[in-house]
């Protein structure tokens, strides 16, 4: 046994819970929330697809079989980097309407309403299918038909729900505003159970026009057209002139160094690649790790370089096309040695004496994240999202898909919090044309050119920090995937001034943070990860989360 799985093993002795073991294969791996959808994306690498390929088919299997964030209707980011040692990003989040306003979701006395979030005004415009459609033109190997095939085949023939899929179905509340996703997410006006067969055949004319047709269908075709007419009849402000012209986008990805080992993470409009890199510039130059993981100090000194970032979240992000974002000044030595010289050992920094701003948790768990790898080594990263549990909650009539709410990522009114707790400023305001600030964090590790982590999570203002503690679980204390996924988590985020704690961390560790002045809130199941990690010996392990009904299988 090395050295580092000795202190490996010592490290998860710390933490309640048993060593658990990751799936392992030799060539390629899949890990998504969903097991169909990580079958389909198998069986487009054994068909000899990449993992651009496989992402494809993944994602549109999802958008049948997860419907509360798989999408056709909603938007993300794929982080790829291939084996030859290119990287791309895909931005492909949702855009604001040509309609679109800074004050169009205010009231008469300037007071948020709920259609930020609810109902048909709430949707940007769609983006998943043209993200898609640039990672195949540009870097895919198979035909897009095929790529489409799998999801034509659950939608049309239906597939059996799984528990997990029938009890969030069950709590969806926001379905019951339309009557199109009332009688296609309901059996005859009865919830569905689990092992129920559900079919959704308008969902499947759609995919199949898509395979047939191409992306453009969904954007200048027979489906714009329906979609653009629902939206006119409905109040919506998404027109096919909006449609015509939504462009998904490559950008540089986020590039940054921990500890010999090379972190490449989302770029604005993501606000989480630069927390990625804050924290854990932060961290480097503490003795964090040496009490090991989930011990108070650990935790605590985690927690502060949360809430010190988050106090910036809320100040300097929007999308890069409308406003500079000043990644360089956040991420650089000189401020990030200024944080953690700011972090006292002993006592927790009340988040007033940090900076100011209100922000309230209120979360939902609904994005979705899978990562995959391909036999020749290439590695993607997807995180995309109909941003709340079935977004809009609006099913488009005839078209058998939903709606995102993604204008709610947007500061409705500067200095408001959205559904997530969190507030944004100027950076963020509404602008027709401009993509709203997101948390999404794909995120994929390499040491000595070679990857060593691919990594993601739905979870909101969650994600980010979730992202970091697997991280850090893995490079810091050495736990292979499964138990770095596994291990219970928490989440600062500056304001409200709480430390949401998982269940399973030890009444000794939370008394001492307690003892340092956090208020410890205890919060389950925070975030869904989907992680790879490339183990010695040329093994991958992939690792679904056991807070949800996932699946990792490779080959
Ligand atoms: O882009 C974002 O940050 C949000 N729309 C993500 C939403 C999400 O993760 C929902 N699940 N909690």
């Amino acid at each position: 046994m090395s050295i580092f799985r000795f202190l490996a093993a010592a490290a998860v002795l710390l933490l309640p819970v048993y060593p658990a073991q990751p799936v392992r294969a030799k060539k390629a791996m899949v890990v998504s929330r969903e097991a169909h959808a990580t079958d389909a994306g198998v069986a487009v690498l054994k068909a000899g697809g990449n993992a651009v390929d496989a992402a494809v088919a993944v994602g549109f299997a999802l958008a049948v079989t997860h419907p509360s964030a798989g999408n056709l209707g909603g938007g993300g980011f794929m982080l790829v980097r291939f084996a030859d040692g290119r990287k791309t990003f895909v931005d492909f989040r949702e855009m604001a309407p040509a309609k679109a306003g800074r004050d169009m979701y205010l009231d008469a006395s300037g007071n948020p309403t709920k259609d930020s979030m609810i109902g048909w005004r709430a949707s940007g415009v769609p983006g998943t299918v043209r993200g898609f459609e640039l990672a195949h033109k540009k870097y895919g190997k198979l035909g897009w038909a095929k790529l489409v095939a799998p999801s034509v085949d659950l939608a049309k023939k239906g597939f059996p729900l799984s528990y997990g899929t029938a009890r969030s179905l069950k709590g969806a509340k926001n379905l019951a505003a339309s009557e199109e996703s009332k009688r296609i997410f309901l059996k005859n006006g009865d919830y569905f159970e689990p092992g129920d067969v559900l079919k959704q055949p308008e969902l499947g004319a759609v995919l199949e026009r898509i395979a047939k047709n191409g992306p453009d269908d969904f954007y200048q075709g027979e489906t714009a057209k329906r979609l653009a007419k629902e939206m006119a009849d409905h109040g919506g402000t998404i027109t096919l002139e909006d449609l015509k012209n939504y462009k998904a986008v490559e950008r540089a990805p986020l590039e940054g160094k921990y500890r010999g080992y090379d972190i490449v993470t989302a770029p604005p409009p993501s606000s989480g690649g630069i927390g990625i890199l804050q924290m854990l510039a932060v961290l480097e130059k503490t003795k964090f790790a040496e009490t090991g993981a989930g011990s108070a100090q650990s935790v605590h000194y985690m927690a502060e370089a949360m809430r010190r970032f988050y106090a910036d979240r809320a100040e300097f992000f929007g999308d890069p096309d409308f406003y500079k974002v000043p990644v360089k000044q956040l991420t650089e030595k000189k401020y990030t040695d200024k944080l953690r010289a700011s972090i006292d050992p002993s006592r927790a920094t009340p988040s007033d004496e940090v900076k100011h701003g209100e922000i309230d948790v209120k979360e939902s768990t609904e994005t979705t994240h899978y990562s995959i790898v391909d036999a020749e080594g290439n590695a993607v990263a997807v995180t995309y999202t109909l941003n709340g549990g079935y977004g809009s909650g609006v099913t488009v009539p005839g078209l058998g898909f939903l709606m995102n709410n993604e204008m709610d990522d947007f500061s409705v009114k500067p200095g408001a919090p959205n559904m997530y707790g969190a507030i944004g400023g100027e950076a963020n305001a509404i602008v027709a044309g401009k993509r709203p600030l997101s948390s999404m964090t794909p995120t994929i590790i390499l040491r000595d050119g070679k990857p060593v982590l691919v990594v993601g999570t739905p979870g909101g203002t969650r994600i980010i920090t979730s992202v970091f503690e697997v991280i850090v679980n893995v490079l810091d204390f050495h736990m292979n995937v499964q138990d770095a996924v596994n291990a219970p988590r928490f989440h600062h985020q500056w304001k409200p001034d709480r430390l949401q704690m998982e269940p399973g961390f030890s009444p000794d560790t939370r008394a001492l943070l307690a003892q340092r002045g956090h208020t410890i809130e205890t919060v389950a199941g925070i975030c869904e990860i989907a992680a790879i990690e490339f183990e010695r010996g040329g093994w991958l392990a992939g690792a679904a989360d056991p807070r949800i009904d996932g699946k990792a299988a490779g080959y």
